[in-house]
């Protein structure tokens, strides 16, 4: 969606927010699908509810987009405009065993950040790209580690009142990538809590994680991490590949030969590729073992 208006155009700048006209949204995604839409980049959080009240108001559509690592979004010219945070300089701080961190900020810059000051417990998450907001909303993990774990307080928008709010662990319940919040909140910031680590200890760990994922996942392809969730007490990649589908392909969208759970754009996959690869691949598992995947992956279509 375009926005033309003068009027709308002054009150985005009142709000300090910058405004890219015809963004293409493959360039912002890891996957490089994505059509083009106009890019509302939001510096200052306590913004946000004035923006969104001015959206509503004009009748603009939109969505957020967070480091979009685990998006599938549809082609063609879409019928919202694209909203992103811009993180602050620093986008951590830290305070003894206490950080908080941006929902802009680059979740694994964040945890090598806090390794310098000797903060550890989140080696794992290391290789998982993306934001600390994207982290935060679907409780991201790897190698035994999720950060909702050190989660002690999250600033939100919460679209439900309309206002930016602070929320406490204790009203949050963290599960596998699945969190309760609601789709339409807004990570703004996040308190964390970390032990105490020697640096070379947590840089140890680091290494580990790192070279696992080298080992198993397509690093250097375009892809959204695992596609589907894991089915409970089961593993997706390994009924995928159990089927002989590494490789199998959708135009330019395809299974991993690495990993059978990473659906890789090889080309110029278009969405309707990626889609119909994942609706083929959950139909043969679901045949073969009775098992319906969900999508890890958010979809935006129209
Ligand atoms: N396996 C296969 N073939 C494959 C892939 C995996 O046989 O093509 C087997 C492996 O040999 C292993 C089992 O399946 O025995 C599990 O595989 P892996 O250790 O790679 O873990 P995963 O369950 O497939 C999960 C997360 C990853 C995370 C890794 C490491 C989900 C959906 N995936 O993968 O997260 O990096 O563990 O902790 O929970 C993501 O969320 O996007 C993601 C990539």
């Amino acid at each position: 969606m375009r926005i033309e208006s003068p009027r709308i155009l002054a009150a985005l700048g009142e709000l300090g927010v910058e405004h890219r006209p015809g963004a293409s949204l493959a360039e912002l995604t890891s996957l490089g699908i994505g059509g083009t839409s106009d890019l509302l980049r939001i510096r200052q959080h306590q913004h946000l509810p004035a923006l969104i009240r001015l959206l509503r108001a004009e009748g603009i559509e939109h969505r957020f987009l967070g480091g979009g690592t685990n998006v599938l979004i549809a082609d063609g010219e879409l019928p919202w405009v694209v909203l992103q945070l811009i993180g602050p300089r620093p986008d951590v701080v830290i305070d003894g065993n206490s950080v908080w961190v941006d929902a802009a900020a680059d979740l694994g810059r964040a945890v090598t950040t806090c390794a310098r000051h000797n903060l550890g417990g989140m080696e794992g998450l290391i290789g998982v790209p993306g934001s600390v907001g994207g982290a935060l909303r679907m409780n991201a993990g790897a190698y035994g580690t999720e950060i909702g774990r050190f989660v002690r307080e999250v600033e939100l928008y919460r679209s439900s009142t309309g206002e930016n709010e602070t929320v406490r662990d204790s009203a949050i319940s963290f599960e596998y990538r699945h969190t309760s919040f609601a789709p339409s909140d807004v990570m703004l910031r996040a308190r964390l809590d970390l032990p105490s680590k020697p640096y070379e200890e947590i840089l140890a760990g680091i290494r580990v994680c790192n070279e696992k994922r080298r080992a198993s996942q397509p690093l250097n392809q375009k892809s959204a991490g695992c596609i589907f969730k894991n089915p409970p007490g089961g593993s997706a990649g390994r009924m995928i590949d159990g089927l002989g589908l590494k490789g199998f392909r959708v135009g330019d969208a395809m299974v991993s030969d690495r990993h059978a759970n990473f659906f890789v754009n090889v080309g110029h996959a278009s969405y309707s590729d990626m889609l119909g690869l994942i609706a083929e691949v959950r139909a043969r598992v679901h045949a073969a073992h009775g098992c319906d995947l969900e999508e890890e992956v958010i979809v935006w279509n129209e």
